[in-house]
């Protein structure tokens, strides 16, 4: 099991197993976690999804440098964002994304915790799917890297997920079992937090949140 002192290898097997599924990986993730559940559970999914969607178009600022951190191949492709920066710890998820926007973006090969940008350099953060990869200490090391980047004023769009029924995975704990695109298995952190744990633990004001049967979602406004 990965302790929570363990960041470097808890880094490093998200990097390994992300860059094994690259590929491919913006159709596969959303399509995989659909067709394994109920039709029942299915229904509440799809609404999830929407709620969501009509949440990231409403917020998401098509003016002003906006920071999607954990992009992999990136779903703000339908955004017309002026100024976007793509940032990941998977080189390979960022040469989809790069396959995506093209020259509309710029990509950052970087890890949450220390992101190479100056304070207050953003206007806008999209986090989503990213922060459930990491144990405690390095979720929280990541939203106050996300805080520092964010200019007083900013929005921080965070999505994630709270239910481990969504996972296409075998779990044991805190960590799942994960299979590669070439069908090899490999070990992936994942907790599912609930959004009252962020809002316990994360002091700035709420703009707009949503609550799922599977995701949810919080928009901060920095102060
Ligand atoms: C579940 S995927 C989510 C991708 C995308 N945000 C989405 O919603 O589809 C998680 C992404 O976070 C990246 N990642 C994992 N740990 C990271 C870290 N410490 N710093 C930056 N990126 C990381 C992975 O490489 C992967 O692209």
């Amino acid at each position: 099991m990965t302790s929570d002192n363990d960041w470097e290898t808890v880094s490093a097997e998200q990097e390994q197993y992300y860059n094994s599924v690259a590929e491919g990986y913006v159709n596969w993730s959303h399509n995989r976690v659909e067709k394994r559940l109920s039709a029942e559970a299915r229904k509440y999914w799809l609404v999830d999804c929407e709620q969501i969607e009509m949440l990231r178009r409403k917020v998401i600022p098509s003016q002003g440098v906006v920071a999607e951190v954990g992009s992999g191949p990136s779903r703000l492709d339908m955004f017309s964002i002026k100024e976007l920066l793509c940032i990941d710890i998977s080189f390979p998820m960022l040469r989809q994304a790069r396959l995506r926007h093209q020259d509309r973006a710029l990509f950052i090969n970087a890890n949450s915790q220390a992101i190479p940008l100056i304070d207050s350099a953003v206007d806008f953060i999209v986090c989503s799917e990213l922060l459930s990869h990491m144990p405690d200490n390095l979720c929280l090391k990541s939203i106050s890297e996300m805080f520092r980047i964010l200019r007083s004023g900013g929005m921080f769009l965070l999505i994630d997920s709270h239910d481990p029924s969504t996972s296409f995975a075998r779990i044991e704990g805190d960590v799942q079992w994960r299979k590669t695109n070439g069908g090899e298995e490999l070990r992936v952190y994942k907790k599912y937090r609930s959004l009252s744990w962020f809002l316990e633990h994360t002091q700035a004001d709420i703009t707009d949140s949503y609550e799922g049967r599977f995701l949810f979602c919080i928009v901060w406004q920095k102060k």
